[in-house]
C-alpha cells in the first residue's frame, strides 16, 4: 500500500500543510500565505510569523483532513520542515508535528527546507532521476548543486554574500516597490528595457556568485541620476542578475556532462528566468530543463511531503527531540 504523508511548512512566512499519497497523488495542498500582514512593515517581522503559525495551523490540518477524505490515523508519518528557517516559525510547525506524531503514534520525518524546494520538480516531473544538476534561488540561498544520487547533492558553487531572492527584496526596498520584491521587479520589468549595463560580479569566475556589488551598483545609480525609469532599472537589474545564474548554471552542466537541469527555490518563478532558460533549450536541444509550476516555486508544504516520502521508503525517521536548525545547510540533508 503507497504511503500516506501529512506534511507541515512554517520556515517563514507561509503556513502549509498537505497530505499526499505515494509519490504523486496530492490529497490536499493548502497555503497561507502572511504576505499581506508583513508588507507593511517591509519585510517578515518572526514574532508575528510564529504567531500567526500557531493561529492557523490547527484549523489547516481539519481542513486537510476533510478535503483529502481520509482520517488522521490513516497517515504513514508526519513530515515537517526543522531549517532552514526563522527559528521561532520553524519550532511552531515542529512543535505542532510532535504533538501530532504522539497522539497518532505515527513517525516523524524531518525535511531540509531546501530538499523541498528541489523535490517539488519531482511532483510534476515524476520521470526525473539523479544524476542532475540544480540551481537552487530563494530568498536565502543560490547554489548549484550536483544531485548524484536521490539523498546526495554535492555543492558545486554558492553566493558568497547576499541570495539571489535576498538581492531582488533589496533591491525593490530601495526602489520602494515593497515587499516582496522579486515578483514586483519582475512585474515592473516587463514594462522596461534592460538599457542599462549593471556589473555582473564574478561572471567569468568559477560557479560561485555575488551580487552585493550589483545591489550597491544599483543604489549609486539612482543616487547619481535622475532622469530614469524605473521599469528600465528593474529590467537592468533583472537581467544582470538572471544571466549570470544561467550562465553558470549552463557552463556546470557542459563541464560536469550533465543535461538534466533542474531550478527550483522562489526565484524560479522568475518570467525573465523562464523566457532565458527556454532559449537555452531551443539552443541546445540535449539540455533538458525543467522548472516547477508556479505554486510550487514558492515556500508549501507538499514538496515538504515529497521529499519526505523519500525519507520514508528509506526508514530514515527522526525522534521526538527533533530540534529546529535555523542556518541548517544542505550537507546535513540526510
Ligand atoms: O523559496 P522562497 O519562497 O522562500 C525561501 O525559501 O527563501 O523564495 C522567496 C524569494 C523572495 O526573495 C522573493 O522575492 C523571490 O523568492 N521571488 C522572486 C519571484 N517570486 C518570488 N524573485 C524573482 N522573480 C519572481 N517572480
Ligand atoms: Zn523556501
Amino acid at each position: 500500500m503507497e504511503p500516506i504523508i501529512f506534511s507541515i511548512e512554517t520556515s517563514c512566512d507561509e503556513t502549509a500543510v498537505a497530505i499526499l499519497r505515494g509519490k504523486n497523488e496530492v490529497l490536499s495542498h493548502l497555503v497561507v500565505s502572511q504576505i499581506d500582514i508583513h508588507k507593511v512593515f517591509g519585510g517578515v517581522v518572526p514574532e508575528i510569523a510564529a504567531r500567526k503559525h500557531l493561529n492557523y495551523l490547527n484549523n489547516l490540518t481539519e481542513k486537510a483532513f476533510e478535503e483529502a477524505e481520509i482520517e488522521p490515523e490513516e497517515i504513514s508519518a508526519i513530515a515537517v520542515t526543522y531549517g532552514p528557517g526563522l527559528v521561532g516559525a520553524l519550532l511552531i510547525g515542529l512543535n505542532f508535528a510532535k504533538g501530532l506524531a504522539l497522539n497518532l503514534n505515527k513517525p516523524l520525518i524531518g525535511v531540509n527546507h531546501l530538499y523541498g524546494h528541489i523535490y517539488a520538480n519531482f511532483l510534476a516531473f515524476p520521470e526525473l532521476k539523479p544524476p542532475f544538476l540544480v540551481l537552487l534561488v530563494s530568498g536565502g540561498h543560490t547554489m548549484i548543486l550536483h544531485a548524484k544520487d536521490y539523498l546526495h547533492f554535492e555543492i558545486i558553487g554558492q553566493t558568497m554574500d547576499d541570495a539571489a531572492g535576498e538581492a531582488f527584496d533589496k533591491v525593490a526596498r530601495m526602489l520602494n516597490l515593497g515587499y516582496p520584491g522579486g515578483p514586483k521587479i519582475d512585474e515592473l520589468s516587463q514594462k522596461g528595457e534592460p538599457i542599462y549595463e549593471f556589473p555582473k560580479p564574478l561572471y567569468h569566475k568559477g560557479y560561485d556568485f555575488s551580487f552585493s556589488g550589483l545591489k550597491t551598483a544599483l543604489l549609486y545609480f539612482t543616487k547619481e541620476n535622475e532622469n530614469y525609469k524605473i521599469e528600465d532599472v528593474a529590467a537592468s537589474f533583472q537581467k544582470a542578475l538572471i544571466d549570470t545564474l544561467i550562465h553558470k548554471t549552463i557552463k556546470a552542466s557542459k563541464d560536469l556532462k550533465i543535461n538534466d537541469i533542474i531550478i527550483a527555490g522562489g526565484v524560479a518563478a522568475n518570467s525573465y528566468l523562464r523566457e532565458k532558460i527556454n532559449e537555452e533549450k531551443s539552443r541546445n536541444k540535449k539540455l533538458n530543463i525543467y522548472f516547477p509550476p508556479l505554486n510550487l516555486c514558492t515556500d508549501n508544504a507538499l514538496m515538504i511531503a515529497r521529499a519526505g516520502y523519500e525519507k520514508y521508503i528509506r526508514n530514515q525517521f527522526a525522534d521526538l527531540n527533533l530540534d529546529a536548525v535555523p542556518n541548517l545547510g544542505l550537507k546535513d540533508i540526510c
